[in-house]
């Protein structure tokens, strides 16, 4: 798993049954097919992501302790509900309303671009990847810039598989106490980003609580600082190894948007759970009410019953990955994750020689909730 994410997850097609139960973490159940996750990402009312929520308790409590106390909104809570939590993050983030951050996205992207590109070299990961979607997301929801090494640790502990569960509660109330503090500030005085606009929307015929406006904060925090840096860099990895592809990207740059969402496909970032309410056969295997599920995203774009020639990178192919899932849930930041990925690929193919692996450092990566780098050396 370590020493390749995604070849790990590919393998699962291939070896693995299309579910598969592990007894570890309290007992899971595995699903790697697309048609399965579509089929139950489509059933909120037997998959339910409410355990997420404050009231969580039972034999997984262990698990997902961290986030008692915390909704986690909109994702913890299930249709009909769910509609009225997501509704105001729906125009916030619509594709016309993030077009407006491409300037600034631009003019970061050449920022960071300008830090390395005389050295010929970089660590991909530190330098350019986590500094640029946190940056550009703390600017939106409008959190402090200064504290980013700070918040993109916490965002890292927060889904990481390797800390204990007690310094994961300890990093949730962290990231509360850091939201809270910008959520009382424009509580005082409104200003153009989202947690102003958020504090004025309309739920039901109100605002949201306090306790509703921590609950966006923390998962807009957790979905922005986790996932467009791993995009990135598992992306980059790819283009490092593929000297025709990084090539045909520089001369004709009006393939990038087909490109990226292949890119998205062959290195899906996020898997995410479903609690079973009640006892229900799916796709053949029998799951009893309190059961866990984890959807393998990243495993489900190398289906071959859904994308023919799963390992190949295909930039006009149709077929639709799950890499922002599906279902009410679907990402509602994959507009803005799209915008960023296109500006900077196009900046960093206009400005960078071709590039590749250092071939003295190999890349780190991590497991957990999202797959993930932590180094990736380049040069050129
Ligand atoms: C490449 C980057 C991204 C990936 C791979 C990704 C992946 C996902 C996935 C798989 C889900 C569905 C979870 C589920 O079904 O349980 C999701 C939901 C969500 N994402 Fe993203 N995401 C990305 C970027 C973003 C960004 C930039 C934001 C913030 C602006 C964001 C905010 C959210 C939110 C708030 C939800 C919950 C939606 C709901 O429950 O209705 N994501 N994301």
């Amino acid at each position: 798993m370590l020493e390749d994410p995604h070849a790990r997850m590919r393998s699962l097609i291939h070896e693995a049954p299309p579910i598969f139960f592990s007894p570890c973490n309290g007992g899971t159940w595995f699903v790697t097919r697309k048609k399965a996750i579509v089929d139950i990402t489509m059933n909120p009312e037997v998959y339910s992501n409410s355990f997420l929520a404050a009231a969580t308790s039972g034999e997984h409590a262990g698990e997902h302790k961290a986030q008692q106390g915390f909704m986690l909104l909109p994702i913890s809570v299930d249709p009909p509900q769910h509609t009225a939590y997501r509704a105001p993050l729906n125009q916030p983030l619509a594709a016309k309303s993030v077009a407006g951050l491409e300037p600034a996205i631009r003019a970061m992207t050449n920022e960071l671009i300008d830090k390395v590109l005389a050295t010929g070299r970089c660590d991909f990961f530190s330098e350019i990847a986590e500094p640029l979607p946190v940056t550009l997301f703390m600017k939106l929801a409008g959190m402090p810039t200064d504290r980013l090494a700070e918040f993109r640790h916490l965002a890292t502990q927060a889904t990481s598989a390797t800390v204990d569960p007690a310094t994961r509660e300890a990093t949730f109330k962290r990231i509360a106490g850091i939201l809270a503090e910008t959520i009382k500030a424009r509580q005082e005085k409104r200003e153009d980003d989202l947690i102003s606009h958020l504090l004025d929307v309309n739920i039901n015929g109100r605002n949201p609580t306090f306790h509703e406006m921590l609950g966006y904060s923390i998962t807009l925090f957790l979905g922005g600082l986790e996932t467009v840096v791993n995009a990135l860099s598992f992306g980059v990895r790819h283009l490092a190894r593929d000297q025709e592809l990084q090539a045909k990207l520089r001369a004709d740059p009006s393939l990038l948007p087909g490109a990226i969402e292949e890119l998205l496909r062959l290195y899906g970032v996020a898997s995410t759970p479903r609690r079973v309410m009640r006892d229900v056969v799916c796709h053949g295997v029998q799951f009893k009410e309190g059961d866990m599920v984890l959807l393998l995203l990243p495993a489900a774009n190398y289906d071959d019953a859904a994308f023919p020639n799963p390992e190949q990178l295909i930039i006009d192919r149709k077929e639709q990955h799950q890499t922002f899932n599906t279902g009410p849930h679907r990402c509602v930041g994959l507009n803005l994750a799209r915008l960023e990925m296109k500006v900077f690929y196009q900046e960093w193919l206009k400005r960078v020689p071709p590039f590749r692996l250092d071939p003295e450092k190999k890349p780190q990566f991590m497991g957990g909730f999202n797959l993930a780098v932590t180094s990736l050396p380049l040069v050129w």
